[in-house]
């Protein structure tokens, strides 16, 4: 009787273990999809960026108490504290940050951890000089600053195993970790030593097998620029003009992202091994293109990223912030993401950057993450920086604590959040359209810019802004993505074309989707080799169009007719097509080429093929083009005043609408109906009136 208590009491006591420590479980997996609210035990991510080694200690207690009245439930620390975690190679000192964790802990929050290779200590530069990256006059950076390593040299790749084997083993049971970000806004510089010439050599081998495949891929015959042995392979520095092989620097581009995303990996790696069941993400930087984010989020556990939206000063660019927002969730197949940076004040370095935001603005821009499919916000930073080069970056406490309109906003807002946690809980963005990026002609772009205006990023913008005028949901795509589900597709100056691709994007409207492609399409191959196909190359029969003549604007205005006579202001290029078998809708008004086609349509199986040969310089424009498509296809939002987003998350049936105004003045929308007000359960009137800054979130029954 005695053993069977005493076996009963063990039971008793390792459940207890393993419910206190669930990380104890050693050999659990992850849920897949992520689900990022039953990871935080049930509650809405809300958190801040916190750096308790900034502060006194004294102050910690009294930060964690205020970040708890104000809902804060998440920190993310240690990001750049590695002199700290380790003050001397091999020695590690993590005592602090478990004070830190145990005072956090104890007010409800948990934590993720960054490992912190963004800002290698100075002792290690000192000692390894060769971890620093090199500019492309072969001058190595020195130290200060951050994100300035080299992603190959061994040293540093030695220095990054130590630091984040020893966090992992330390942190890997304890209950107030959720887990980790990798490093921090990974993607820059291109560095240009030994080792990673030496890196792209091994990767053109592994690409191409010979030589002989790789000269003829790149046409290395143009000046006479034949390889004999690998290592003659230079990498694209500043040569006199920037005159480099474009096939070799879109390779370069490649090879960098490849790099980057397999030091991440060497993160990843060692912290599923270490720690398995703790989630691994990273601080992604929107519409960034120095990385190729399909690719390098692919072994985390979900999307992070940073979002600035007054980056330049400017906070009217909202769409381009959902357009960062879509694309960042697009990045790893729909699933829901958080914003690990989200802007809590003015930025700034040495000078502010732009005019103060409304403090009802920072709600609205968190509410925009949740409405196109963020499950956490954490803002940056808890309180402004009293030292170093972010002073001026405010977060939502000034140095002085003093519990500003930002904090107010901020604890209303997560007292928001907490309670509509239960209905957003498994809801997703349900999109009918899709904009595809293209990574590699992004890098094309970079490569070799076209005209001094072209902007890649605009033409996505341009065409999504249209969509969310009309109030409809829309994806990002890549070209590995599956393009099945959607109804249009909009593939703006896709420069860069495979083989794959083509096949893909023909099948997607031979079974009826429209497909919307733009000026400099198919020009190129995966090579970054211009085709000798008549443009858009492969493109062309399913476009119904052959282009014979172009004009880059240069100083000229230009404008289209379209077929109800409407002239339309355009700009940057000009693509003149010949139908083949298309439809014009419509034409050029000015120059030698007036008259000739400029937007044209195709039907092609049982889908359609619109190309626009110029970009549309007015949001009317590119609204009439989206409407005319959606028309009978797709069914659309309320009617919008300018200013204001409608989104909408669906979860079983239920759809959840949030409309969010942006601007200063009070704005109206009617809807189809009264719909249910989310937080105060009332049914409001089908006219909705929205105060500045507000946002409304409403339910179908
Ligand atoms: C980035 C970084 C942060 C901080 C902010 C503000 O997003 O990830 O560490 O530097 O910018 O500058």
């Amino acid at each position: 009787m005695r053993n069977r208590v005493a076996s009963f009491l063990l039971v008793l006591v390792s459940a207890f273990i393993l419910a206190a420590h669930p990380s104890g479980a050693q050999s659990k997996e992850l849920p897949k999809p992520f689900d990022l609210i039953q990871w935080n035990g049930g509650k809405f991510i809300y958190g801040v960026d916190y750096y308790p080694e900034h502060w006194n200690e004294a102050q910690w207690e009294s930060d964690a108490k205020m970040m708890q009245a104000a809902g804060i439930n998440f920190v993310r620390l240690a990001e750049f504290a590695w002199v700290k975690m380790e003050p001397v190679e091999g020695k590690f000192d993590f005592a602090w940050l478990d004070r830190a964790l145990k005072v956090l802990n104890a007010h409800g929050i948990k934590a993720v951890l960054g490992t912190p290779t963004g800002s290698p200590p100075a002792w290690l530069y000192a000692k390894y000089p060769d971890i620093a990256a090199m500019d492309e006059n072969g001058v190595r950076y020195r130290y200060g600053s951050r994100r300035n390593y080299c992603l190959h040299s061994p040293n540093f790749i030695a220095a990054t195993q130590r630091i984040v084997t020893a966090m992992a083993e330390h942190y890997r049971n304890h209950p107030g970790v959720l887990g980790w970000q990798t490093d921090n806004e990974l993607g820059d510089p291109l560095c240009y030593d030994a080792y990673c010439r030496a890196a792209f050599h091994k990767w053109c081998r592994a690409q191409y097998k010979s030589l002989t495949a790789l000269n003829k891929a790149w046409g290395t015959i143009f000046w006479g620029h034949t390889y004999l042995t690998w290592s003659e392979i230079p990498l694209p520095w500043n040569t006199l003009g920037k005159a480099h092989n474009p096939s070799l620097a879109l390779d370069h581009r490649r090879f960098h992202s490849a790099a980057t995303h397999d030091y991440l990996k060497l993160q990843v790696d060692i912290l599923r091994k270490i720690a398995p069941t703790q989630a691994i993400t990273h601080n992604d930087m929107g519409m960034y293109d120095g990385v190729d984010y399909s690719v390098l989020n692919e072994p985390l556990d979900f999307v992070a990223w940073d979002n600035y939206p007054m980056f330049g000063g400017d906070y009217s660019n909202y769409f381009g912030v959902g357009l960062a927002h879509d694309l960042m969730r697009g990045s790893k197949d729909n699933q829901s993401f958080m914003v690990m940076e989200q802007q809590g004040g003015l930025p700034g370095w040495s000078i502010f950057w732009g005019r103060q935001a409304a403090p009802g603005l920072f709600r609205a821009w968190s509410y925009q993450g949740v409405a196109h499919g963020a499950d956490g916000i954490c803002y940056f930073r808890w309180r402004t920086s009293r030292y170093g080069t972010e002073q001026y970056w405010q977060g939502i406490l000034d140095q002085d604590s003093y519990a500003n309109a930002r904090y107010q906003i901020v604890s209303q807002t997560g007292k928001e959040l907490a309670q509509l946690t239960e209905l957003l809980h498994g809801s997703k963005i349900v999109a009918p359209v899709a904009l595809l990026v293209s990574p590699d002609s992004r890098w094309a772009f970079h490569i070799q810019p076209l005209v001094k205006d072209f902007d890649y990023n605009r033409q996505l913008g341009l065409y999504y802004a249209a969509f969310r005028r009309a109030g409809i949901n829309a994806d990002v795509v890549f070209p590995q993505s599956d393009l099945s589900g959607y109804k249009i597709i909009v593939a703006p100056s896709l420069f860069v074309v495979d083989k794959p691709l083509v096949e893909k994007l023909a099948a997607f409207v031979k079974n009826g989707g429209t497909l919307v492609l733009s000026y400099r399409t198919g020009v190129k191959d995966e090579h970054n080799v211009v085709t000798d196909q008549t443009l858009p190359g492969p493109l062309a029969e399913m476009a119904g169009i052959a282009i014979h003549d172009f004009d880059p604007q240069t100083n000229q205005e230009q404008e289209l007719v379209d077929v109800e006579g409407e002239r339309h202001p355009a700009r940057v290029w000009f693509d003149v097509l010949t139908p083949t078998t298309a439809q014009v809708l419509a034409t050029y008004g000015k120059g030698y080429y007036a008259g000739q086609a400029a937007i044209t349509i195709n039907n092609f199986g049982n889908g359609a093929v619109v190309y626009v040969g110029t970009e549309l310089a007015s949001a009317a424009s590119s609204s009439k083009l989206i409407n005319f498509l959606a028309q009978g296809k797709i069914s659309v939002g309320p009617s919008l005043p300018e200013g204001l987003e409608f989104a909408v998350r669906e979860k079983q049936g239920k759809q959840i609408f949030f409309l969010i105004n942006y601007t200063e003045k009070a704005q109206t929308v009617t809807l189809d109906r009264g719909y249910q007000n989310a937080l105060t359960g009332e049914t409001e009137p089908a006219e909705v009136q929205l105060p500045a800054f507000d946002v409304r979130v409403l339910t179908t029954p």
